[in-house]
């Protein structure tokens, strides 16, 4: 899987970066930044091509998912990160995942159907994959997710409901953030992100 590493300062935050639906390694290093500054930075690419757009596992059509392919690229995305954290030294408990979009929804799914130690993240505008096969707590769990209300084209007020109570139900403590701008990443909503981060 190709990626995009950067260190930071040692006492930053450690993010991993999951883009959305045709972005790259590089499309959410800036917000990032504004999320912490000293942060390292660990950015993965989709792998999946999609007309031409990356993305982190196959569908066929909008919100028509391939599920062989989630399950074996979740699987792929994990042992990638449990791989590069061994050669960076970085314990998988340290690393908080932060994803857009179609980033967001293989992170949460990883969190979801995986035992992991990984126990932290940001999900910008994430929806729910409808795949509950496991029921062990998630008290470990600390997770922020945003949803970007009626004006959003390809989150549903269920879908988004359906994700949130998924992790609620299995004892995550989860905290959520509505905006008023769709399915775009507002500065108001990366600044909840950062000051939910600092406590
Ligand atoms: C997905 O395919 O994961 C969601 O529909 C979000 C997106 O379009 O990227």
């Amino acid at each position: 899987m190709e990626y995009l590493y950067q260190a930071g300062k040692p006492e930053g935050k450690k993010f991993i970066l999951l883009h959305g639906t045709g972005g790259d390694e590089t499309s959410l290093v800036d917000l990032a930044k504004v999320l912490d500054a000293d942060s390292t930075i660990l950015s993965f690419r989709g792998k999946i091509e999609e007309d031409g757009m990356n993305r982190f596992f196959k569908r066929n059509g909008l919100n028509q998912f391939d599920f062989e392919s989630l399950e074996k690229e979740t699987d792929n995305l994990l042992e990638v990160i449990t791989e590069i954290s061994a050669e960076k030294g970085i314990p998988l408990e340290d690393w908080i995942l932060v994803g857009y979009s179609n980033g967001a929804n293989i992170a949460a799914h990883l969190l979801l159907e995986r035992e992991t130690t990984l126990s932290k993240g940001i999900f910008f505008h994430p929806m729910s994959l409808e795949v509950h096969t496991q029921s062990f707590i998630l008290a470990d769990k600390k997770i922020w997710v945003s949803y970007g209300g009626a004006q959003d084209p390809i989150v549903s007020d269920e879908s988004f409901a359906e994700l949130v109570a998924a992790f609620r139900d299995r004892d995550a403590d989860i905290t959520v953030v509505e905006t008023p701008y769709g399915h775009q990443v507002s500065m108001d909503e990366v600044q909840n992100a950062r000051e939910w981060l600092k406590g």
